[in-house]
Order: C-alpha cells, then sequence, then structure tokens
C-alpha cells in the first residue's frame, strides 16, 4: 500500500474525498499524514475525525521558510511518504521541500492554466468573463502553478457568481484528483 500526505489549508473537502477513496480500498493507499499551515482550519478538525495524523504549523513561529519545511520533510521522510499531493495549500512550496520530494508533488488548481494561475483563480477568471473554466492537476516545480500539466477537466458556466464556479468545479476535483492519483500510482 503507497502512502500519501496531503497538504490543504482551508475547508479540506479534497483532502476528505482522497481519504474516503484509500479507506474504500479506490486507491490502494493510505493518507499518512496531512499538513496544514492553518491551525484553526476546517481540515485538521476533518483530519481529527477521520484519525489522520496531523501537523498544524504557523509560519510566523519560525524565522525562515526553509525552517519550517526542514521540520516537514522531517516528517515526512519518517512516514516513508511516496506522493505529495495539494489539496488547497495556499503557499508556495520552497526549494527544500522541492530538494527533497522533487517529481513527487501534484497540485489541483482550479483554472485551465495556464490562464488564471495564483490565487482567486475562479474570482479572476469570473471577472475576465469566461465561459469555459475548469481543473487543473500538475506537477508542482518552482514555478507558481506551471509545472507540467498532467489532467485538465472543462465545463461551461455563462453567468457571474464565482460561488457557483467553485461549486460545480468541487464535484469535479474530487473525483478527478482521486482518479489521476491512482493512475500515478499504478
Ligand atoms: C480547491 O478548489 C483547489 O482547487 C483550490 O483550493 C480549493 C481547496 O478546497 N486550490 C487553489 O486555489 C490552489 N491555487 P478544499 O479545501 O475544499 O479541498
Amino acid at each position: 500500500m503507497h502512502k500519501l500526505a496531503l497538504f490543504a489549508s482551508g475547508k479540506g473537502s479534497n483532502f476528505e474525498a482522497i481519504v474516503a477513496a484509500c479507506n474504500r480500498g479506490e486507491i490502494d493507499a493510505q493518507v499518512v499524514l496531512l499538513i496544514c499551515d492553518k491551525p484553526q482550519a476546517e481540515v485538521v478538525r476533518k483530519a481529527e475525525r477521520l484519525g489522520v495524523e496531523c501537523f498544524a504549523f504557523s509560519a510566523k513561529d519560525y524565522a525562515t521558510k526553509e525552517e519550517y519545511e526542514r521540520q516537514i520533510v522531517h516528517l515526512l521522510d519518517s512516514k516513508g511518504v511516496e506522493l505529495i499531493c495539494l489539496a488547497g495549500y495556499m503557499r508556495i512550496v520552497g526549494s527544500v521541500l522541492l530538494e527533497a520530494y522533487g517529481g513527487r508533488i501534484i497540485n489541483i488548481h482550479p483554472s485551465l492554466l495556464p490562464a488564471f494561475a495564483g490565487a482567486r483563480a475562479v474570482e479572476k477568471a469570473v471577472e475576465y468573463g469566461v465561459k469555459v473554466f475548469g481543473i487543473t492537476i500538475h506537477w508542482v516545480d518552482d514555478t507558481l502553478d506551471g509545472g507540467k500539466i498532467i489532467a485538465q477537466r472543462a465545463f461551461e458556466y455563462d453567468g457571474n457568481d464565482p460561488e457557483e464556479v467553485h461549486r460545480i468545479g468541487q464535484q469535479i476535483e474530487h473525483k478527478m484528483y482521486v482518479e489521476t492519483i491512482k493512475k500515478i500510482l499504478k
């Protein structure tokens, strides 16, 4: 059985979908660690409820990004993590983590990259007035949402409500992330 670590900062609906898929045997893996940079985030409570070990930290308690990333790498190593899945982790992955786990980190992003990279992707796409939205899963490198694309899904939406786009997109994300992790592990 493979070992996954998930990184998240918010609600954790992708985290929950991936843990559930592992628990029902759809993905031949176990989520052995959640890394969260927001100790008050909903995803931390979800991890407790689902029995997933969690390392929640505040960047402001560390002098540098290198310092907290060294601690994260140590934890990942001790758990034997093979693949890292960023699921709404709203922080740029730094050099320490990339040197240790580069080529084994994937991210899900709520736009059709390379359009609308970075934060507020859905809001920016709605403000721009696009009619085709989408989701991208890509490898993480030292660029902002610029790593090699693994999978993309598009959907049409003709309106101006970012919440609705988030809702539609997240339903796609949950299935798509599980399918993609399965493929990568094979
Ligand atoms: C997801 O929709 C994901 O695409 C997005 O954060 C959300 C997290 O939701 N990621 C980014 O915007 C990365 N730039 P969740 O906490 O419910 O899984």
